[in-house]
């Protein structure tokens, strides 16, 4: 039996959920098809009633939009897309007004081709900014440098014609890295954390931070033996020389010591790892991410033991000042409504609002959005455009908020930049919020009952079985007990508790019918279901 123990004097980030925004699907407040910060300033209210503690917000600042606001032109300004830098700090203080937190992203590995330093770095090579980014003579051959591949297919290096040598991008040929191993970039970057900070924004989820130091010596990444086709192209190779260098960890440690000039500011890492990397950077007794984001339960198989195997294996993992946290979707991964289907949505939506961590909730996944199919002719993201056909493109799960049966999902007036899912009518918020039967009324009992419930929120964790399609587990504190049953299959299945009777109520359950109920000794799932029991201390 594992047992694992509770937060001490928790911060709003161990206790809260955080919500992410991709601001141009969530709301468009001027009928240009695309979102922007009034209409989430108009949402605040329904995040609010939802109950989430921190907002995060992909990208708003100017950018040719070629990765979507990942290549950034200006870092301490707001896309007119979007809106203006007094529409942030209007943003910001209405969702500070409600108790609601503002993570902006931040982007230190590479910027837009069209950022000031880029354009002066590629202006000569005697530049003074030519060292921001990683230049490199062709090889012996003319070819570029070494063998290292862009994360969205093709070359990572691109030649530039008038001064001779090659740029490395670990994504688009528009998103030149920079190069971390200049003082002056760093100095430049943690500047940029610093304008944000000052502002007031809560903290950063900082991207591709795993990427940020490739090696001084450009060696070759070693061929990867398990590679196959539907992988895309970067998977090729094995990323050894690209990512998760050391040096990476030691700039995480001086992002955090510049957010700790502010107080209670949050440092997440978007890194996709192994336990036993990601955890790696927590930093030294903590001195890095607050959260390193967890993105395992994107990638497991759809199944109890798989599951419970993944918590053990993660908690097992987390060092003393590791605090955990959960992540079922993002903007980059196909919906979890789609991967396990509408019913299980739900049931996940349970295993993340009661796992022990920090829940990131995608938008809309509150409402089992799934992916929308794009037709070809409508594709926008460049990753599918460069590797067309593998599913790999991240369209179908950007698409626009679902609000209301009005047209275009009252998303838009417009043209919305993105197709809807042809299910609007029936399935949106407006609709949703008045079914106690909906997944958004689900996922809203289960937000208010972890504020409520210290077991819940901080509690600790222990796995009690996974047999069949059935996972359980208890979360505690003090005499609180909540036992979670979750059937991850379709048919109903038998609990019968390993060792002990079991009495209690039954808190929430994924079928409201069954709320409320006593339950005493074993207990019938039915198919699709999740209980959530208060046990009988
Ligand atoms: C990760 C972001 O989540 C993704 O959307 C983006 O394309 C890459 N990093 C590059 O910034």
């Amino acid at each position: 039996m594992i047992e694992l123990k509770p937060a001490v004097n928790a911060s709003w980030w161990q206790t809260g959920i955080i919500y992410q925004i991709y601001p141009r699907s969530f709301m468009d407040s001027n009928g240009d098809g695309i979102g922007d910060l009034t209409g989430i300033l108009k949402n605040l209210d329904y995040l609010q009633w939802l109950g989430v503690d921190a907002i995060w917000i992909s990208p708003i600042y100017p950018s040719p939009m070629a990765d979507f606001g990942y290549d950034i032109s200006d870092h301490t300004a707001v896309n007119s897309i979007f809106g203006t830098l007094e529409d942030f700090d209007q943003l910001l203080d209405q969702a500070h007004a409600r108790n609601i937190k503002v993570i902006l992203d931040f982007v230190p590995n590479h910027t837009s081709e069209e950022h000031p330093w880029f354009v002066q770095s590629r202006s000569s090579r005697d530049n003074p900014k030519r060292s921001w980014y990683i230049w490199a003579d062709p090889a012996a051959d003319g070819g570029p440098p070494n063998n290292w591949v862009s994360n969205f297919g093709g070359p990572a290096w691109t030649f530039d014609q008038q001064t001779g040598q090659y740029y490395y991008h670990a994504y688009l040929p528009e998103q030149p890295d920079v190069n971390w191993r200049n003082p002056e970039v760093e100095a430049a970057m943690m500047g940029v954390m610093r304008f944000w900070l000052e502002r007031g924004v809560d903290g950063f989820r900082v991207d591709a931070l795993r990427q940020i130091f490739k090696d001084d010596q450009l060696r070759d990444n070693p061929i990867n033996p398990d590679y196959e086709l539907e992988q895309g192209p970067y998977k090729k190779l094995l990323p050894l020389h690209t990512t998760d260098l050391p040096e990476a960890l030691a700039a995480v440690e001086r992002m955090r010591q510049t957010l700790d000039d502010y107080s209670e500011r949050v440092l997440i890492g978007e890194l996709y790892l192994p336990f036993e990397r990601l955890v790696a950077y927590y930093g030294t007794n903590g001195a890095g991410c607050h959260l390193p984001f967890n993105f395992h339960l994107i990638f497991t198989h759809w199944d109890a033991a798989a599951i419970a195997t993944l918590i053990q294996r993660y908690e097992a993992a987390l060092p003393a000042y590791g605090w955990p946290n959960w992540v079922l979707g993002n903007h980059d991964k196909a919906r979890i409504a789609s991967r396990i289907g509408k019913e299980q949505a739900r049931i996940a939506a349970m295993l993340l609002l009661t796992l022990r961590g920090t829940p990131t909730l995608y938008y809309g996944d509150e409402i089992g959005l799934q992916d929308v199919p794009i037709p070809p002719d409508q594709v926008q993201d460049p990753y599918e455009l460069n590797v067309p056909g593998l599913g790999l493109g991240r369209d179908p799960e950007r698409t626009p908020m679902q609000w209301s049966a009005e047209k275009n999902a009252g998303f838009t007036t417009g043209q919305p930049w993105l197709p809807l899912a042809a299910d609007y009518p029936t399935q949106n918020v407006a609709a949703q919020q008045q079914d106690p039967h909906s997944i958004l009324s689900l996922h809203r009992r289960l937000i208010a009952l972890r504020r409520q419930e210290p077991a819940l929120r901080e509690g600790a964790y222990r796995w009690v079985q996974s047999q069949g399609t059935l996972l359980a587990y208890v979360r505690h504190a003090a005499e609180q007990q909540f036992l979670v049953i979750l059937n991850l299959g379709d048919e109903p299945a038998q609990f019968c508790p390993p060792d002990q009777a079991l009495q209690g109520q039954v808190i929430v359950s994924s079928n409201p019918a069954h709320e409320g109920q006593t339950v005493s000794e074993a207990v019938t799932v039915q198919g699709n279901e999740g209980l959530l029991i208060r046990l009988s201390s």
